[in-house]
């Protein structure tokens, strides 16, 4: 397949917030030099996480040569596929893992990308591109976290608070998958997208700190897993998690995010969550951060769950690729609800 020598692509040249670090350059080598086991992929679609444009904000130097491309999240057709399981012309959708962009300095917010073959499945015939951009990255977060880290089974129960973020999103359609009971949490205003996910109860996290709302909630059974899907800093939902969390159940965290460096705050949270011992007052539920890492076979069922529609595709809305930073600030208002998903290729469908 033609691949051109030179191609566009959005790099960041400075640590700092989107605005000011993101630059569209019209003369980026295209990736050429492939390691065994990697794919050039012409991007059709790729989408925003909160991890980059934080990484931009806090990574080093030393850990992220700058210029690199960000982002992970992706969906293309291979136009290189290096002797791989893949051929040239292959509708697939995937992802860079967290460090590959620093690494090899090419992300996916660009018009070619690439990829290890092992971190892409094929398209399903009932998604298209822009719907499949958002998937994985945080369908995987949800998944290794629901049944990975905290041994979800069938029929059993869970909550997940922050059920209108995009992990939350994925962590309920997932659980209802394979029959379990979900109660998720979000504000009044996104009730309606919660429960269409399938969260069989809701609860209104701005009604009252939500550690009360559930000390005094009909459970008809305790949670087995509780996901945080938020980044919450404040310990309370932790704490008084006996009163919630079945024996033997788990807390787990997509990670604390702190708001700048927040050393008191992060001191806090490790005294509450690691440190201090039971006997002493510690909580008696265990806590586990949850970090997205790279699973073929996780990337396969969530392909699988998606062919079988059960479970759907997120967008947010949809940009144009020059129109990155006004996506950028979409996603930092954190109010999205679902996938804000970049147009990179003008011959695919919006939607
Ligand atoms: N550890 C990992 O491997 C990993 C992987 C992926 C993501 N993450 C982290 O997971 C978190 C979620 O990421 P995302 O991409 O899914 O986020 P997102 O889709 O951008 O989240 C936006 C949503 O958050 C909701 N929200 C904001 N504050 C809330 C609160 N206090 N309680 C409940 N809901 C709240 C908003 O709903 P309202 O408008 O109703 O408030 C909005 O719908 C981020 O902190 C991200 O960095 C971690």
């Amino acid at each position: 397949m033609f691949i051109p020598e030179t191609q566009q692509a959005w790099r960041v040249v400075r640590k700092g917030e989107p605005s000011k670090v993101l630059r569209l350059d019209k003369d980026v080598a295209v990736p050429k030099k492939l390691d065994k086991g990697e794919v050039v992929v012409k991007v059709q679609a790729a989408a925003l996480n909160p991890i980059a444009y934080k990484l931009m904000n806090m990574a080093p130097n030393f850990i992220a040569k700058r210029p690199y491309i960000p982002e992970h999240d992706v969906a293309g057709i291979i136009v290189d596929a290096n002797g791989t399981g893949f051929k040239e012309g292959d509708q697939v959708f995937g992802w860079t893992p967290l460090v590959f962009p620093f690494k090899a300095g090419t992300g996916v917010l660009a018009q070619y990308a690439r990829i290890k073959a092992e971190d892409l499945v094929p398209l399903p015939a009932n998604v298209t591109p822009v719907q499949a951009s958002g998937v994985t990255l945080v369908a995987m977060t949800a998944y290794q976290a629901l049944f990975g880290l905290g041994g979800l089974r069938p029929k059993q129960s869970v909550f997940v608070n922050g059920g209108s973020t995009a992990v939350g999103a994925f962590a309920i359609q997932l659980a209802k998958a394979v029959g379990c009971k979900v109660t998720a949490s979000a504000s009044a205003k996104n009730e309606e997208y919660v429960r269409s996910l399938g969260a069989d109860e809701f609860v209104d996290y701005t009604k009252a700190p939500l550690h009360q709302t559930l000390i005094s909630y009909p459970l008809a059974e305790k949670f087995h897993v509780l996901l945080e899907a938020v980044g919450l800093m404040d310990t309370s939902l932790y704490v008084h998690s006996e009163a919630y969390i079945a024996p033997g159940g788990i807390f787990i965290s997509v990670g604390p995010q702190p708001k700048g460096f927040d050393v008191v705050g992060l001191a806090k949270l490790a005294w509450k969550m690691y440190l201090q011992p039971r006997f002493l007052g510690g909580t008696k539920r265990s806590w586990k951060v949850l970090q997205v890492r790279p699973k073929h076979a996780d990337q396969e069922q969530i392909a699988t769950y998606l062919a079988e529609g059960k479970i759907k595709p997120l967008v947010d809305s949809v940009y144009n690729f020059e129109d990155v930073l006004k996506a950028y600030e979409r996603l930092m208002t954190g109010r999205a609800t679902g996938k804000v998903v970049i147009k990179m290729d003008s011959d695919v469908a919006d939607s």
